[in-house]
């Protein structure tokens, strides 16, 4: 027997092997890699689609609308209610204070919340669903701060901040440097004492 080609022969075959080896190991690498990318995406739309589901967008009907008691608020008291990452007012006010409602609109930079933002039903003097109960998100229009409750002779809620007042129904005064009255978000009433945010009435 010849040894040379014998010996071409062994040597073609283990070149053939090994680069077979080669190729596994690149795509066995690849397959890797991709997998890791693929487990990054996943990762990253989680933290992207969380915050939604946390605040409750429509259409997550668990968590979209809060029910809120109000038979526990007497006349001028409020109480603050979380929803949707902010903080929600809830106030019962007196007759006292839906009196003040009705004078002194020249005070006032959007008495008739042209500008201001609410839902259409609260497009009037108390920006509410009815009289006598107001709701609205307690962060001050100017730069957002956190809107003291308060009942001051016309006043209902003043900002810490930079001082800007506005009345029992959320409505800027002139002079503020808040532009706009308080936002009221949308909710409805579910029995006499109840009310839900984040709800439409049927
Ligand atoms: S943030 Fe309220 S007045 Fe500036």
């Amino acid at each position: 027997m010849n040894v040379r080609p014998c010996s071409m022969i062994l040597r073609h075959a283990f070149t053939v092997w090994t680069s077979h080896d080669a190729v596994r190991d690149v795509m066995n690498r690849r397959k890797l890699l991709e997998r890791i990318v693929q487990g990054f995406a996943a990762v990253g739309a989680g933290f992207v689609i969380y915050p939604f589901f946390k605040a409750g967008i429509p259409g997550n009907g668990a968590t979209a609308g809060l029910e809120v008691e109000l038979s526990d608020l007497r006349p001028g008291q409020a109480k603050l209610v979380h929803w949707l990452g902010r903080k929600v007012i809830v106030r019962r006010q007196s007759d006292a204070m839906l009196d003040y409602l009705e004078r002194d609109a020249n005070k006032l930079k959007d008495p008739k919340s042209k500008d201001s933002s609410q839902p259409d039903f609260a497009r009037n003097t108390f920006r509410s669903r009815r009289p006598g109960v107001f709701v609205a998100f307690n962060n001050c229009t100017h730069l957002g701060c956190e809107v003291d409750v308060v009942n001051d002779t016309g006043v209902g809620f003043k900002c810490p901040c930079h001082q800007s007042d506005y009345d029992y129904s959320g409505r800027v005064m002139k002079g503020a440097a808040a532009p706009l009255n308080l936002e009221v978000p949308s909710y409805a009433y579910v029995s006499d004492n109840r009310l839900k945010l984040g709800m439409e009435e049927a």
